[in-house]
């Protein structure tokens, strides 16, 4: 099923996986009095659809319920269940390259601090998406801009949650930068230290070694594991370390990960310029043919 990407998603055709039962897309909707929309007692999921197959669907799920537990409830279906549920709806959409959102949220039964009564719901919704990022400025190398806000220390919130709250400063982030004409924001700890991306994780390149932030009070990516063992695989060494804002001068290739942004280079970042090059064409490369052996394991992991 396609519909053209101007469309609300509110307004598209389709179909959308409900509590349970196959429903038609504009009748999907919640609650005003929806505890999620009001204390964003609310996790979800970004699943990339290749040939027909999520790419590493097992890590994404066990991510949902994971991040679920650390918000204090527990998703009411068996993962087995939740998967085929999002096989038969991806088929159901007829998408072959596209996007899956599972999202689970806290009901209407209470709309107070305490949510203990209320029951747990859970969507699934699939459409096709080609490329996060314009593929023109992806060619080049988009542009970041260190944001304002930071990432807040991890004894604030559950930072390995993929919850709805840690997204409202991306969102600020990212309006600011879009705002001055980039295309997403560089976001900085709450020491200091560069974190990543609003939506993405980050890795440089310096004579010929990668080097990416610790993921100590921010989203440790399932792609950014992945580029991290493709990496590896081809004897380009990683260091994980604490990285910080005066060394961005000295990196040559720059480039983000994420399940939406697959492997994006990154051309500047402020005043900082940096050409995409051998490693991170390599690594694009190397993710495109991973995600695309739909067959076996690897999708399925
Ligand atoms: C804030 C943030 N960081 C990093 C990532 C990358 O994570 P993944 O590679 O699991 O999609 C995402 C996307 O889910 C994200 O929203």
């Amino acid at each position: 099923m396609t519909t053209a990407p101007n469309v609300p998603f509110d307004q598209r055709e389709g179909t959308i996986w409900l509590d349970g039962r196959f429903v038609e897309w504009k009748s999907a909707r919640i609650h005003v009095l929806t505890h999620g929309l009001h204390y964003a007692s609310c996790v979800y999921e970004g699943e990339r659809v290749y040939s027909g197959s999520v790419f590493r669907l097992r890590a994404h799920t066990d991510r949902l319920y994971r991040s679920a537990q650390m918000l204090d409830f527990a998703i009411p279906y068996a993962k087995e269940e939740l998967e085929a549920a999002t096989a038969e709806l991806i088929e159901r959409n007829e998408i072959v390259n596209g996007y899956v959102r599972p999202i689970a949220w806290r009901g209407s039964e209470q709309i107070s601090t305490s949510a203990r009564a209320t029951r747990i719901h859970v969507a699934l919704a699939c459409w096709s998406w080609p490329s996060y990022f314009d593929p023109a400025a992806k060619e080049k190398g988009i542009a970041l801009q260190t944001a304002k806000w930071r990432r807040p220390p991890p004894v604030s919130s559950p930072y390995e949650a993929k919850a709805s709250s840690h997204y409202m400063i991306a969102t600020l982030c990212k309006h600011q930068a879009e705002a001055n004409g980039f295309h997403d924001a560089l976001m900085l700890d709450w020491r200091g230290q560069i974190a990543e991306a609003t939506s993405a994780n980050i890795f440089f390149v310096r004579d010929g070694v990668l080097h990416t932030p610790t993921p100590d009070c921010f989203l440790d990516g399932i792609t950014r594991r992945t580029v991290i063992d493709l990496a590896r695989e081809r004897g380009i060494e990683v260091v994980e370390r604490p990285m910080f804002p005066d060394e961005l001068d000295s990196f040559s290739e720059c480039f983000l990960t994420g399940t939406a942004a697959e492997v994006c280079p990154v051309g500047r970042i402020d005043a900082h310029a940096y050409q995409p090059s051998t490693i991170t064409f390599d690594l694009m490369g190397a993710y495109s043919e991973r995600v695309n052996q739909v067959e076996g394991a690897l999708a399925h992991e």
